[in-house]
């Protein structure tokens, strides 16, 4: 609902409101987000008395503009906080000043240019603009209200109305103003093979910051930033989230003055960015979706969910059952021909899996080091000497699916692209540019670069009828200089890269509306929700190890559904970790995610092949469940130090997806040490019927939870109150490094 009354405007959710009001020369003040409110404020909170407008005190308007709570801040002129917007001209001229002008209120949301953006019809828009006079310059700030999800979302249009070009030196989308004493900050930071470690600082004066200024979102840290109260836990207490719907470099600040007045925002990173707005253009700054939940993080993290399900991922696969696959890389690396993939993809058949997906490696000569043929996407033919035809056909005949690995962002110097046209690569005038994994960035702001890759991979799925292809970027932007764009414009170059992203990664589902595309940078380094707009799976973290797993999966689902996690049981022993895990543990582990396998199915021991079918058979029967149902965090492993303040520490981590009717649960518990002379866990369920009575079953390994002579002995009835009071009692569970999966129905 958006109410708009004697200059406040009211946005409401079932459970949350934010307001906003003009004040009496025009600045428009941010009064308060929060819980729901169902009558108007009566209270002052622009403190109209103690920070008087400039009509009133004139003498005092520095004093005015930085400390008034404003909903999107001035620059230059008096506001030495954090702003959002700053604009110059081509004679150097700073300075910018927006006062309102007007609002509208229309039904369901807008699409953004050239962005990915929410979208929804039972949902409601407000937009208020505001103008800078001296400037020409007009401003419309954007707001949806979604109520399925209590979620409200912000971008703004800036309008250049004058008759001379402008440039954008930052354009952040957010700003919030509020009071947040005893809140901490949520970031989530990692490397590679470590991403999404959610961890929680407290407010102090002084900033508190996460950004990416590496031409995507990155390992070290996501597009989110998040606020807890001093008494949250999983489910109590307050909790906001802001998740930015970009892929590029970000910034997301809470700086607080001694006033203990704090302002948060967020945007796209001002480093490496600035944009000339020609006289009439105007430019979209990427949304920001953002919820608040009186219901600690929980129900932060099933708001985003929900919405990221709804009104985010447009795949056609979204409710469909993804393809169970095989993925080549940790099994070959890049050392396999088309007699290696056809061996695969005859034990893949066999254990009755979907797809086969062909990662790094097949347009390169090297079978040792990533160098050489991105660019170029044509099978090498050291490893296929028929091009693809070999393994299509076997595919074929086996009634499997095939899918393709691209780095389309790159170039490799050894490559007939780079020889015929080294223009298309960035690189500064005079210096050699920097490799990274061997490779060089394409200068995706040049249209014919976009044209000829998009060619490239359109022919290879057009040809070999690919029904998937997984998006890899390997290397972060930098030597930033295009031989495309003008010397006014090469700051540009950072932005316009993930518009190339989008714009082929569009493209491609206009003309294969079935694709799937799993996207993926280095593992887990562009999970975020512009992505997701596009491919309704996201490869987690190159680190499969179940152990290593916990975190980054604990930090991830913070924000996303698990439905869009990228999950491979991996070889035994974790290359990257070194880690011995049984294959039960591996596959159970795994089945929390969009299913797979990621190591040499053809030379697995007779043992583990026979469990592959019931592992498969398991997760296509906890399909819907976990595409559909509600996440709850039970409990978290606290190895890393970092955790909600005030909870404990935990020796196991336990997470549960139910169905929204509590007609059916999934539980995935582990304990990643043995402790001896140990009680079995206790843990209280959530979501449940009070009244139904459960079969629970506590799965060690899905091939006995099939088998008939066993599946019983495992089973026992359990009332829904009994679970979610007193609790479910686990057994004691041997060994290090052991997992088990409880399903509730
Ligand atoms: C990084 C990805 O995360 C891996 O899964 C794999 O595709 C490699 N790149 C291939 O180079």
């Amino acid at each position: 609902m958006i109410r708009y009354e004697n200059g406040s405007f009211l946005l409401s959710t079932p459970n949350t409101s934010y307001v906003m009001q003009v004040n009496r020369d025009g600045y428009l003040g941010h009064l308060y987000y929060g819980k729901r409110l169902d009558r108007p404020l009566v209270q002052d909170f622009l403190r109209s008395e103690e920070i008087p407008s400039p009509s009133v005190k004139p003498g005092e308007k520095v004093s005015f503009l930085d400390n008034f709570p404003f909903e999107y801040p001035a620059s230059g002129v008096g506001d030495f906080r954090e702003n959002c917007l700053e604009i110059s001209d081509s004679e150097q001229v700073f300075g910018f000043e927006p006062l309102y002008k007007g609002y509208i209120i229309k039904k369901g949301k807008p699409a953004l240019k050239d962005l990915p953006a929410s979208f929804g019809h039972d949902c409601e828009t407000l937009i208020i603009t505001l103008e800078d006079n001296v400037r020409g310059v007009e401003l419309d700030l954007g707001y949806c209200v979604f109520n399925d999800c209590d979620m409200i979302t912000r971008w703004n249009v800036v309008k250049n109305l004058s008759e001379k070009d402008i440039y954008l030196e930052k354009a952040l989308t957010l700003c919030m103003d509020m009071e947040l004493e005893g809140f901490s900050v949520i970031r989530e930071t990692g490397v590679w093979a470590r991403e999404h470690q959610a961890f929680f600082t407290q407010i102090q004066p002084g900033v508190i910051a996460t950004e990416s200024s590496r031409g995507e979102s990155g390992h070290e840290a996501a597009p989110f930033i998040g606020l807890v109260s001093s008494n949250a836990a999983n489910e109590t207490g307050e909790a906001y989230g802001f998740s930015f719907v970009w892929s590029g470099s970000f910034l997301g600040k809470v700086w607080t003055n001694s006033f203990g007045l704090s302002r948060l925002v967020m945007g796209v990173n001002p480093n490496n960015f600035r944009w000339k707005l020609k006289a009439g253009d105007e430019f979209t700054m990427p949304e920001v979706i953002m919820t608040y939940s009186s219901e600690g993080l929980g129900k932060m993290s099933r708001n985003f969910h929900d919405f990221i399900r709804e009104h985010i991922i447009r795949s056609v696969w979204k409710d469909r059952q993804r393809p169970v696959l095989v993925n080549n890389w940790e099994a070959t690396y890049l050392d396999f021909d088309d007699k290696k993939l056809i061996e695969i993809l005859r034990t893949a058949s066999k254990a009755g899996l979907d797809m086969l997906v062909i990662d790094d490696g097949w347009f390169r000569e090297s079978k040792v080091e990533p160098e050489g043929g991105l660019g170029d996407w044509v099978p090498v033919k050291s490893k296929f000497p028929d091009g693809f035809t070999p393994v299509v056909e076997e595919a074929k005949k086996l009634n499997m699916k095939l899918g393709l690995w691209f780095e389309p962002e790159m170039i490799s110097i050894d490559s007939d692209l780079y020889r015929a046209h080294p223009e298309y690569a960035l690189s500064f005038p005079g210096r050699v540019p920097a490799l990274c994994r061997n490779q060089l960035m394409l200068d995706f702001s040049n249209p014919d670069v976009l044209d000829t890759i998009y060619e490239k991979i359109a022919t290879q799925i057009r040809e070999s009828h690919f029904s998937y292809i997984k998006w890899d970027m390997n290397r972060p932007i930098c030597d930033a200089y295009s031989r495309y764009l003008p010397a006014d414009q090469q700051g540009e170059i950072f932005f316009r890269h993930v518009l190339g992203v989008y714009k082929i990664q569009e493209k491609l589902l206009m003309e294969f509306p079935e694709l799937l595309i799993e996207n993926c940078s280095s593992g887990g380094a562009r999970f975020d929700c512009g992505m997701l707009y596009y491919s309704p799976q996201i490869w987690t973290s190159d680190d499969m190890d179940p152990v290593e797993r916990l975190s980054i999966c604990e930090g991830t689902e913070l924000i996303y559904p698990v439905s869009t996690m990228g999950a491979h049981v991996c070889k035994n022993q974790n290359d990257i970790s070194g880690r011995l895990v049984s294959f039960d543990t591996r596959g159970l582990m795994a089945i929390a995610g969009t299913f797979g396998y990621e190591l040499d199915i053809s030379k697995l021991s007779e043992e583990d092949l026979k469990k592959m079918p019931a592992q498969i058979r398991l997760r296509r029967e906890l399909d819907k469940l976990i595409n559909r149902g509600e996440y709850y965090r039970l409990s978290s492993f606290d190895r890393r130090g970092y955790r909600i303040p005030g909870s404990i520490a935990k020796s196991y981590d336990c997470m549960e997806i139910v169905s929204r009717d509590g007609s059916e649960a999934a539980v995935w518990y582990m304990k990643p040490l043995y402790e001896p002379d140990s009680r079995g866990s206790r843990i209280k369920l959530k979501g449940l019927v009070c009244s139904a009575d459960y079969d629970v079953t506590v799965i060690t390994d899905a091939d006995s939870y099939f088998n008939p002579d066993t599946a019983l002995l495992n089973k026992r009835a359990i009332s829904g109150e009994e679970l979610m009071n007193a609790g479910l009692c686990l057994p004691v569970i041997h060994g290090d490094y052991t997992g088990v999966l409880i399903l509730i129905r």
